[in-house]
């Protein structure tokens, strides 16, 4: 039987969503709830025909016709603590877009009440295959010990970006929107069940009129929970304001692991191995996207790709299990700590906020 998927919103990346799961063995979209009952009747005619359509996302989750197994939570990031907590009312399980609340005390509370409901933060480059490569690697030693992680992710929001990121100092920006995926990259290097936060650091260009960060650079440490191993550091680079490279390099003691491209969505990763001072091995490992028929213009770049969370959420909630393996509820908070501490200290400078128009 299919694993069937509710969507709440009739957004961008519900509908990317919609177009990857209709594209997946075994997966299909069953009802979409939008704030419109017209947003959501037009949503399903385009991108997910036969679902039932919804106006509100209350009206969905209170009927027991949807007939969902799984909950899709697409909206902007300053509703998903509340339409998680109904979900979580209902132990509905639910895959949650990043970010999945806009501050760590909302995100703790969120998994405390999940309490043995499945409940996922979206963070989707854990499920690609080259992901959970490199975190095999990386954790049989196949670079020796983490020494570091250096990695940048951004994209101009003058060319488009979720209505969110411009939204407030309290709940947009950039670190909300992707800083995300540079502490998980932090966190793939050190695993956040085995390291804890020690400590951050960051600066910020923050934006005129709204004090929100456009570009940050952070500089976070991890150590050993243990006591005994050292850890080691991250050197972190977010921006709305230039489309980036996306590379990230992890360095070890005995080699380097790179995502040579795009790491947000990883396709390939370049494994150098030292063979002696002077010389190294490099292998390069390709993980091709899933086909694609074509009949949507994606939104956002590698969308296809969500079918490896999807399948992800899928094999987690038939087994009965509370979160999913590749992103679990204690990475997601550690990097929503590591986030945090970095924005709390680029948003200390109220002369930053002032009554003027966005400047950008
Ligand atoms: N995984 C990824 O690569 C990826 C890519 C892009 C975005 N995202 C995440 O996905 C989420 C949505 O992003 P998006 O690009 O799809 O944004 P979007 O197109 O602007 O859609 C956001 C939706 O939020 C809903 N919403 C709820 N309350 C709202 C309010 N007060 N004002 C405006 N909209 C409100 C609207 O749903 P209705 O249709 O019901 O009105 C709207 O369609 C964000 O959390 C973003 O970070 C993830």
């Amino acid at each position: 039987m299919a694993f069937r998927w509710a969507i709440t919103s009739a957004g961008k990346i519900a509908a990317d969503f919609a177009h990857a799961v209709r594209q997946l063995e075994g997966h299909e979209v069953v009802a979409v709830a939008a704030r419109s009952e017209a947003a959501a009747r037009d949503f399903c005619a385009r991108h997910a025909r036969g679902a039932k359509a919804y106006g509100g996302y209350d009206a969905m989750f209170r009927c027991p016709r949807h007939g969902a197994d799984a909950c899709y939570v697409a909206t902007r990031p300053d509703s998903h603590k509340h339409l998680c907590d109904r979900l979580i009312e209902r132990r509905m399980p639910a895959l949650c877009e990043k970010p999945l609340a806009t501050t760590v005390a909302d995100v703790e509370a969120l998994y405390a009440a999940a309490h043995g409901s499945f409940l996922m933060e979206g963070v989707w480059t854990r499920c690609f295959p080259a992901t959970v490569k490199a975190r095999e690697l990386l954790r049989s030693g196949a670079i020796g010990d983490v020494v570091g992680v250096q990695a940048e992710f951004g994209y101009d929001i003058t060319h488009g970006c979720p209505d969110g990121v411009r939204g407030s100092q309290a709940t947009g920006g950039m670190g909300r929107d992707i800083g995300v995926y540079l502490a998980e990259k932090a966190l793939l290097a050190f695993d956040s069940s085995v390291y804890d936060l020690a400590d951050a650091r960051g600066v910020a260009v923050l934006g005129h009129g709204d004090g929100v960060d456009l570009t940050v650079a952070a500089a976070v440490r991890l150590v050993g929970k243990d006591g005994k191993r050292r850890g080691g550091v991250a050197s972190l680079l977010w921006t709305g304001q230039c489309d980036t490279p996306e590379q990230c390099t992890v360095l070890g003691t005995s080699g380097s692991l790179r995502f040579t491209e795009t790491h947000h969505t990883p396709r390939a990763l370049e494994v150098t191995r030292r063979t002696s001072r002077t010389t190294s091995v490099t292998e390069v490992l390709d993980f091709p996207p899933p086909p694609d028929d074509g009949q949507h213009d994606w939104n956002y770049p590698g969308s296809i790709a969500l079918q490896y969370e999807a399948a992800s959420v899928a094999r987690a909630v038939r087994n009965g299990e509370s979160e999913a393996p590749e992103w679990t509820q204690a990475d997601s908070l550690a990097a929503h700590r590591i986030v945090a501490r970095v924005r709390d200290q680029c948003h200390t400078l109220s002369e930053d906020v002032a009554v003027e128009k966005p400047d950008f």
